[in-house]
């Protein structure tokens, strides 16, 4: 076992000196251009997609398809969650994340489980060590939800959460019915491979301020294991990036909008139509920052595959049929693959 006493907030506040455990290694990093850059430029192309127009602009539906191919994200804006609710669900991190230790570790995770309060969990024993700690849930199918687990402090945390979760599973079937009909499907084609009972997993994020920003990540390069990935952005400080033709581009915030982007198990559904994307996170010296990401997904030990329609003789079948387990995930990024090319025919 490996030991993992400190978490990256504690270690930001007593140390001055950084744990080699977090200290990023050349030959972990992805893509061949402006690596170490710690503030590589933000784009403005990432499109900006009024979600509210998917079902009755053929030009937004378009642009929709369009981003999620090249892109692999965009940025949703008009999406129906009011600016005053997401102030609050981002509160309820705020208020969470500054509580005592003491409070927090009430809610820590077990040392091989994911779901609680802590930091990166250690896969193996040269693992480098995001500089981040989380507070990792599952807020959907309901009868999941480990209660346990769920702050009570702030005292609406959890209502918030909950209702939060409600209105990221409509943002996810309607994305993902505007997916299918813009590549002419049956527009349930995609969330019928969901199953009865789909997962929603809610993972606040909380990035310290590192006196060392160039020689730490936030999170490591990595494509996320979903479906689709709803991000709801610190509100000031930026820090994801995205690998794009082989280039780090930084993504922007954009006021009220919710950046998307699609996980390894759209790209398998869309037989590589809808494009996973590789992405970071850098930290920087002065602020903290706090995301909230929710991963939309399959119901647990679903199996998925590509659909039918989309295989044709110019594009034959690339993925084999797959049931993307979150051991399946982990047991290749531990290995520094992507769990994505391990399914590939
Ligand atoms: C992630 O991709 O794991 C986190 C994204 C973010 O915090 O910006
Ligand atoms: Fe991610």
């Amino acid at each position: 076992s490996h030991p993992q006493t400190k978490q990256v907030q504690e270690i930001a506040a007593d140390y001055n000196h950084l744990p080699e455990r977090y200290i990023r290694k050349q030959d972990e990093e992805y893509g061949s251009v402006n690596n170490a850059g710690v503030s590589s430029p933000i784009t403005d192309d990432i499109p900006v997609v009024d979600v509210s127009l998917l079902t009755s602009s053929l030009s937004e539906l378009d642009k929709l398809k369009s981003a999620v191919s090249s892109w692999g994200c965009f940025q949703a804006i008009n999406h129906g969650i009011e600016s005053s609710f997401l102030e609050k669900v981002r509160e309820i991190s705020k208020v969470f994340f500054g509580l005592s230790m003491e409070e927090k570790k009430k809610y820590m995770r077990a040392q091989n489980d994911l779901e609680g309060y802590g930091n990166d969990m250690v896969l193996s024993h040269n693992q480098t060590l995001d500089w981040t700690d989380r507070l990792y849930l599952t807020v959907l199918p309901k009868h999941q939800q480990k209660l346990q687990l769920w702050p009570q402090n702030p005292s609406h945390f959890r209502e918030i959460l909950d209702e939060y979760s409600c209105k990221i599973e409509s943002i996810n079937k309607l994305v993902l019915k505007a997916l299918a009909r813009s590549l002419d499907l049956e527009e349930n084609c995609f969330l019928n491979q969901y199953g009865t009972n789909s997962t929603t997993n809610a993972r606040f994020n909380y990035y310290p301020p590192c006196q060392w920003p160039e020689k730490v990540l936030g999170v490591k390069p990595h494509a996320d294991g979903s479906a689709i990935t709803v991000l709801l952005q610190d509100k000031e400080v930026e820090g994801l990036q995205i690998l794009k033709d082989d280039e780090w581009v930084g993504v922007p915030i954009v006021c009220d909008a919710l950046t998307i982007n699609i996980g390894d198990q759209l790209e398998i559904m869309s037989n590589g139509v809808f494009k996973s994307p590789v992405h970071r996170v850098l930290v920087n010296s002065e602020n903290e920052r706090m995301t909230l990401a929710m991963f939309c997904m399959p119901q647990t030990e679903k199996d998925i595959g590509v659909v039918d329609e989309l295989v044709t003789c110019e594009r034959p079948r690339l993925y084999k049929n797959v049931t993307f387990t979150t051991d399946f995930f982990f047991k290749n990024y531990q290995q520094g693959r992507r769990a994505i090319d391990a399914c590939k025919i």
